[in-house]
């Protein structure tokens, strides 16, 4: 008798058709749970990858969704300020959220103007639980992206943070710039009630590989250890990443 499903994989042949598909899950979702709850907490993730999903999600397929019943955050930011071409909330607020007309109050970047990053982790944690009175929040739908070392959010390989049992955000030092990061915890990932990753690029087969395995591991490979509030976790991938003949690339 097999587990529970852990993993469902959405191939799509390129970016478009990935960040389509991503539209038509967001506008079905949406719907849904604001006809069930009366509002969706969606969280965005960073990078570049969801940047066509952004664009669409501000264009074409605006006018369906309940942008009134939104409130919008984030799984991580990096330390510099929202006009930083870097910055993650300046990022999503230039593709998606001049465009579409949500209150301003539903709006919650992860604060990155305080003395220190770590000030603002316990800030974004206070936002949060000022909206999730639970034990852990329970965002309706989580963006994650997939890095070719197979962090996700900001939670990178071997990371003091992959071990934070409490905490809903913390501080972290990336090994990429700029190094000052802010990020959800694991903990918090795994009580959305759904997580959909988004991958694309070729040098993430590897990553893709070790995040599908049915050993995860999470000191290795975070992203392997991300689970959601059922178990499963839904993947929107460039086919290309999943062809037998895919060289793997090694690290
Ligand atoms: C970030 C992200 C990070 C990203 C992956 C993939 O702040 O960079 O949240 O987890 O999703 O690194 O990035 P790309 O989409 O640019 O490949």
């Amino acid at each position: 008798m097999g587990g529970a499903v852990r993993a469902v994989v959405y191939p799509y042949p390129d970016m478009k058709s990935l960040s389509r598909g991503a539209a038509e899950i967001l506008v079905a979702q949406a719907n849904a749970t604001v006809a069930r709850r009366g509002r969706f907490s969606l969280v965005l993730s960073g990078g570049k990858t969801p940047l066509l999903l952004y664009r669409l999600l501000a264009g074409e397929y605006a006018n369906r969704i309940p942008w009134l019943r939104l409130h919008i955050y984030w799984g991580d930011e990096r330390y510099v300020p929202p006009d930083d071409p870097r910055s993650n909330f300046g990022t999503a607020r230039e593709a998606l959220l001049d465009h579409v007309p949500i209150p301003p109050e539903n709006i919650h970047p992860i604060p990155t103007d305080l003395p220190q990053p770590e000030d603002a982790a316990r800030a974004y944690e206070a936002t949060l639980r000022t909206q999730f009175p639970g034990v852990w929040p329970t965002f309706d739908l989580m963006l994650l992206g997939l890095g070719a070392d197979g962090h996700t959010a900001s939670l990178f390989p071997g990371s003091p943070a992959l071990k934070e049992p409490e905490r809903w955000a913390v501080a972290v030092q990336a090994p990429a710039a700029p190094p000052e990061r802010l990020t959800v915890t694991m903990p918090v990932i795994n009580h959305a009630r759904q997580v959909y990753f988004l991958v694309s690029g070729i040098e993430k087969t590897k990553a893709l590989r070790c995040a599908l395995t049915d050993t995860p591991d999470i000191a290795t490979c975070p992203a392997s250890a991300a689970r959601s509030l059922n178990g499963a976790v839904f993947w929107l991938v460039e086919e290309a990443l999943l062809l037998p003949h895919n060289p793997w690339p090694d690290r």
